[in-house]
């Protein structure tokens, strides 16, 4: 029986890894993503489904989809040079992305599905940041936070729960990332603007453990804290996967210059 060792939420904002930032947020940050990192080494996971989203880099407006699973047996990135993160392949797990699909067709979901995906910072900033080495095969699981429509913050919470019943099945040790958020609006008017109301709220319902009352959050309240806030579908999906746990937020920081509310925290 397989079993999900461990869950790790994080924003991905470019930022983190190329813009400067004050000294003591930086620190912050990094600082959460050590500890993060540290959890993840101590689950000694075989397989890490990566939940994130896509940014224009393999799908754009004439085929977008909600979701789609990768199904690869490696994923080069990041596709940014800015970032300063090494280019490096990273191995896919297609039998656990497989074990994924069925599950959630047999459930009512049908993702999308690729054997040829590009990782962006969506994914490749956390993993550099997470796991440097880049030796633990992942399935890639990109949701759609930008286009509208969006798949429902209750889908996503649905296919998590699918995705859950994949792992249990699988017979390995499974940790799982999602990506993005919290509060942003990257190159839109209001960009810069961090609804640190909004941030704050959301991690207490995570600390909670209250993933149904993070998945009822209602469009609006996002689109108000930004649009780069859609991307707490992640944290949806992975909350959907594990609704006995609750979250322990290793950092906050609203970091003006990385235009982002940025949050790190473990399900446990
Ligand atoms: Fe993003």
């Amino acid at each position: 029986m397989g079993e999900v060792v461990a869950a790790i939420l994080c924003s991905h904002a470019p930022g983190i890894a190329a813009f400067p930032a004050p000294e003591a947020q930086r620190e912050a940050v990094y600082r959460g993503f050590a500890e993060a990192r540290a959890v993840l080494a101590a689950a000694r996971p075989d397989a890490i489904v990566a939940v994130s989203c896509e940014h224009f880099v393999n799908f754009f407006v004439d085929n977008f989809p909600a979701f789609c699973i990768g199904v690869g047996t490696g994923y080069r990135g990041p596709v940014e040079d800015y970032l300063g993160i090494p280019q490096t392949e990273v191995p896919g797990e297609p039998a656990l992305g497989r074990a994924m699909l069925e599950t959630a067709f047999d459930g009512g979901v049908e993702p999308a599905f690729a054997e040829h995906l590009l990782l962006d910072h969506a994914t490749s900033l956390p993993l550099h940041l997470l796991r440097p080495e880049n030796d633990i095969p992942i399935v890639p699981l990109l949701q759609n936070c930008l286009v509208p429509p969006l798949p429902r913050l209750p889908r996503c919470y649905r296919l998590g729960q699918l995705v859950r019943q994949a792992i249990d099945a699988w017979p390995g040790r499974v940790a799982l990332i999602g990506t993005g958020g919290l509060s942003h609006s990257p190159g839109a008017p209001e960009g810069g603007y961090i609804d640190t109301a909004f941030d704050q709220e959301f991690l207490r319902l995570l600390e909670r453990g209250d993933g149904e009352a993070i998945a009822a959050i209602p469009d609006e309240r996002l689109d108000r804290a930004g649009f780069g806030t859609w991307e707490i579908r992640q944290w949806v999906t992975v909350l959907g996967a594990l609704p006995e746990r609750k979250g322990r937020v290793l950092v906050y920081e609203p970091v003006q210059s990385w235009l982002t509310g940025c949050a790190v925290a473990v399900l446990e």
